[in-house]
């Protein structure tokens, strides 16, 4: 046997969207901007600082598995505690799903073009993975749905999804949910549910209940906290009281606790990111337009571009790279001809916008 199992020894280590740090080095200017991995641009939610600030002074003493954070979104969503769990980050949870019920022989089921976060963990378990190809850059549930067997114990569904921006919606997920046998777990990540759930036709999980789905849910995105690592998910008590066996007992940190909870007290700061993407979304999307981009309808806080060829994605990201603008390059996602581009202030939009109407 060898140390290292093939289906480790096969994997590439993540590789995370370009630090500011790095590129200010390189090409030796301050002014860098990053919109490259959809973080919140107005910085953290000043109320959570706040929350972590005071949580400093108990950092002597152990983190409570994140009980105060279950409780406090147990309270807000009308749940029990038993319905929830907290992590680090909504990957964290993620991981612990792969732990929690994934046997050898079981497979899990997806979407290409998806988050990868999920390859990477569902490949370190070493089972089959079948991703079934995006329908015009949207997730096909059909086509998922055609591909169940008697192997799927985990499908794995982001809404929205990430790189695409793109959701499925409520008369699609009705029909698909139909098809899946009730001992087949559903990954519902919704890690950018906060910018699609005005959209009627948006399907809110947690509208549903369904025993076999585990909602996830984040505070990376519109909280502007994903440097602390805090998340959460909701679920039937008998898929949480199994994934608190196999979660590490300290996790989520004090610190990261105190953060979600400060967040969820900050309803200012939420509508403030709300607004602020919402007003981005429109600057960006006339800005591309006249720019001659087809950038795809987003429901989240990116735009994803289609180009006409990978060789066109890799240029446009070096020649932004050089404007002192990191974007995302979409290959190791499956998507080799598109790229990224996380929804900024206006003046993080509008430097965008104006670096690619100079481009010659
Ligand atoms: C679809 C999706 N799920 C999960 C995550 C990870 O979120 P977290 O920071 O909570 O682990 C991301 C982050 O980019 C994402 O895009």
């Amino acid at each position: 046997m060898p140390l290292v199992p093939p289906y480790i020894e096969s994997l590439e280590p993540y590789k995370a969207g370009k630090p500011i740090a790095e590129l200010q080095k390189e090409l030796g200017i301050r002014d860098v901007i990053k919109l490259a991995s959809n973080e919140n641009p107005l910085g953290p939610s000043p109320n959570a600082l706040k929350a972590m600030i005071a949580a400093t002074a108990e950092l002597n003493f152990y983190p409570n598995g994140g009980l105060d954070l279950r409780e406090e979104l147990a309270r807000q969503y009308k749940l029990r505690t038993e319905n929830v769990i907290a992590g680090s980050g909504s990957e964290g949870i993620m991981s612990n799903i792969i732990r929690a019920f994934l046997c050898d022989e079981d497979e899990v089921l997806t979407s290409d073009g998806t988050f990868i976060g999920f390859y990477v963990l569902a490949r370190s378990r070493g089972v089959r993975m079948i991703a079934v190809p995006l329908k015009d850059y949207h997730f096909d549930l059909e086509g998922i749905a055609a591909r169940i067997n008697d192997h799927t114990k985990i499908i794995y569904l982001a809404n929205p999804n990430n790189p695409t921006g793109t959701i499925f919606t409520r008369p699609e997920f009705d029909h698909f949910m139909k098809s899946v046998p009730s001992n087949v777990l559903i990954i519902l990540d919704e890690a950018y549910f906060e910018y699609a759930r005005d959209n009627p036709s948006y399907p809110d999980s947690m509208h549903y209940r369904y025993d076999n789905v585990i909602t996830l849910r984040t505070f990376s995105k519109v909280y502007g906290l994903a440097g602390i690592r805090i998340g959460y998910g909701f679920a039937h008590d008998l898929l949480i009281k199994n994934l608190l066996k196999v979660k590490l007992p300290f996790e989520p940190s004090t610190l990261a606790q105190a953060a979600g909870i400060g967040a969820l007290q900050d309803p200012e700061f939420l509508h403030r990111s709300l607004a602020v993407n919402a007003a981005g979304k429109r600057q960006l999307r006339d800005g591309l337009r006249e720019a001659g981009f087809n950038a795809l309808p987003t429901e989240a806080n990116f735009f994803c571009i289609p180009l006409a060829s990978e060789a066109d994605a890799e240029s446009l990201f070096q020649y932004l790279l050089r404007q002192g603008i990191i974007i995302r390059p979409l290959k190791a996602f499956g998507l080799p001809h598109c790229i990224r581009i996380t929804i900024g202030t206006q003046e993080q939009n509008g430097r965008l916008l104006a670096a690619l109407k100079n481009r010659t």
